[in-house]
């Protein structure tokens, strides 16, 4: 059986990076679980630290974020380590924009890194998967329509194929959370709806709670049923696509919408 998915929630989160950088000032969110969310904004706003905040990738100066039963606080609190910082990553599954497979392998193996979490070291390093395993991969690729390139290098696929590989793999750790960054920016506009259309049915099939930062904003409004806006750090936009008018555009990039910033304009330019 597939686990359903978690609350995330941010209090006062603050990432100060050690060159002084401010990576985010202060956020409060609530995402109750199963939620899709979409996260936008300019370079530099403060997505990429939003989402690798959620699984410990980047620590929390202050505040807390805290995870299902886990909870992530910054300097001063009790940080999460060791055991406990491994399950929860293990409930939480990532996806890059660059897809990060090992490309000399299989299409089954790469999908199979995802038990890593749940499987003893010598097993993995031996590539002596228990059949329960193996299915569960399978039923991962099923879900991404993609099981008959299964036993193929996962170099041979294209880019498309390779980020549903990806999500394969995050769904094979059976993960309470996916978190997305920047997902489809290595991708062509119709295989960008694959992808996008992928994790919408994920987030709907198996209720996983999903973050996913997008840089169009029409992409983000198709798919997600929240839409977040950054702007340096902070959070300036909280609602639904629909309520994601031209003034809203402005707040959250400082100007007004150019072709630049619609997937389906740029696939026409
Ligand atoms: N590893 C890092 N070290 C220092 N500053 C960083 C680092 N990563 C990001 N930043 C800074 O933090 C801010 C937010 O960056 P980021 O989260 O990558 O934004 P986005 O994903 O929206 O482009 C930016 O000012 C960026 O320069
Ligand atoms: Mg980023």
């Amino acid at each position: 059986m597939e686990r359903t998915g978690a609350d995330i929630r941010f209090e006062n989160a603050t990432v100060t990076y050690p060159n002084g950088h401010a990576g985010l000032k202060g956020i409060t969110l609530d995402i109750p679980a199963g939620q899709m969310v979409g996260v936008v904004g300019l370079s530099g706003a403060g997505k990429s630290t939003l989402v690798r905040t959620i699984n410990g990738l980047v620590p929390l100066s202050a505040g807390s974020i805290a995870v299902g039963g886990h909870t992530l606080t910054g300097r001063g609190g009790t940080q999460l380590r060791g055991r406990e910082l491994r399950e929860l990553r293990s409930n939480v599954g990532m996806v890059f924009q660059s897809f990060n497979l090992a490309k000399r392998t299989t299409v089954i193996n790469n999908v199979l890194m995802g038990r890593l979490y749940h499987s003893p070291a010598w097993r993995t390093l031996l590539g002596a998967w228990k059949n329960d395993d193996v299915e569960l991969a399978m039923r991962a690729l099923e879900r991404v329509e993609i099981v008959g390139k299964a036993y193929e290098p996962a170099a041979s696929l294209s880019g498309g194929q390779q980020q549903r590989v990806a999500i394969a793999r995050a769904l094979a750790q059976r993960p309470q959370v996916i978190l997305a960054d920047e997902p489809v920016a290595s991708l062509d506009p119709p295989t960008s709806h694959v992808v996008m259309r992928d994790l919408a049915r994920i987030n709907a099939e198996l209720g996983i709670t999903v973050v996913v930062n997008l840089h169009f904003l029409d992409l983000a409004r198709t798919y997600s049923e929240r839409l977040i806006g950054m702007r340096a750090g902070e959070i300036v936009f909280d609602g639904t696509g629909a309520e994601a008018d031209e003034a809203v555009f402005e707040s959250i990039y400082g100007r007004s919408l150019t072709a630049e910033d619609v997937l389906e304009a740029r696939a026409e330019l």
